[in-house]
């Protein structure tokens, strides 16, 4: 008897966790940033009229949904270089475009095309190397969480599982650039070129992207 109720208890306790742990797409909406949150999405971090980023002063990432479907994401990351260890590099990208639930619980998101990112070396005497970055990524599972310390929080999953670094809510509104392609003509060109020269930004974002564990 007293093992039943013991079990009933445990039975309610659990059937209570989804009223805190949602999925609900309202939930999602508005602008989500990692650890010390000054990595945020919107024009204090991407001009991608010029193809340029505004440095935060630390490292970390940002993601916004719109109610409407557009998402936006920053992502500023370091990492080690294993020949020259006391050099550095350092990644910028940004992306935006379109997102959907799926009903198997994953995200998607398409992005417009005009998605970019800056790769430096700190030893290298060259400038930073600027690439263009259209993946479309796939997020297998997410849920946001009402924290009694750090207040809202999203938990997204990568396409092989991995978690994202846990996300805080730092604006119920979504802080976006205009939600279209914004590359312009003279940007076009320059891609079109690159194109042509068999240059593909995406690979070389997939190859940072192993070595940063970003995805
Ligand atoms: C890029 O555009 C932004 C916004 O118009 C401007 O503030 C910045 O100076 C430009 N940077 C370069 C290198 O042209
Ligand atoms: C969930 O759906 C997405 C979109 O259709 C698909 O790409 C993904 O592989 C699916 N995941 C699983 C685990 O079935
Ligand atoms: C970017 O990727 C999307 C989704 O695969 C594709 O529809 C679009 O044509 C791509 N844009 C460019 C400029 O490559």
């Amino acid at each position: 008897m007293f093992l039943f109720h013991l079990f009933a208890l445990a039975l309610s306790t659990f059937s209570a966790l989804p009223s805190s742990l949602a999925q609900d797409a309202s939930s999602l909406v508005g602008t989500w940033s990692s650890g010390s949150r000054n990595v945020v999405t919107g024009a204090g971090f991407a001009n991608p009229l010029n193809q340029t980023f505004i440095f935060p002063k630390t490292t970390g990432m940002s993601y916004s949904f719109s109610s409407d479907g557009f998402y936006e994401i920053a992502r500023y990351r370091f990492t080690g270089n294993p020949a020259q260890p006391n050099c550095i590099t350092g990644v910028m990208n940004f992306a935006h475009g379109t997102y959907t639930l799926q009903s198997n619980g994953s995200i998607t998101m398409i992005p417009f095309g005009d998605g970019y990112q800056q790769v430096q070396d700190t030893c290298a005497a060259v400038s930073p190397v600027i690439d263009f970055f259209n993946t479309t990524e796939l997020y297998v599972s997410w849920n946001t969480v009402q924290d009694a310390t750090d207040g809202m929080l999203l938990n997204l999953f990568n396409f092989d599982g991995t978690p994202v670094p846990r996300l805080y809510l730092v604006s119920t509104e979504p802080n976006m650039l205009p939600t279209r392609s914004l590359t312009n003509s003279s940007v076009e060109l320059t891609r079109r070129k690159r194109d042509v020269e068999g240059s593909s930004g995406m690979g070389l974002f997939a190859r940072m992207a192993g070595a940063l564990g970003v995805s």
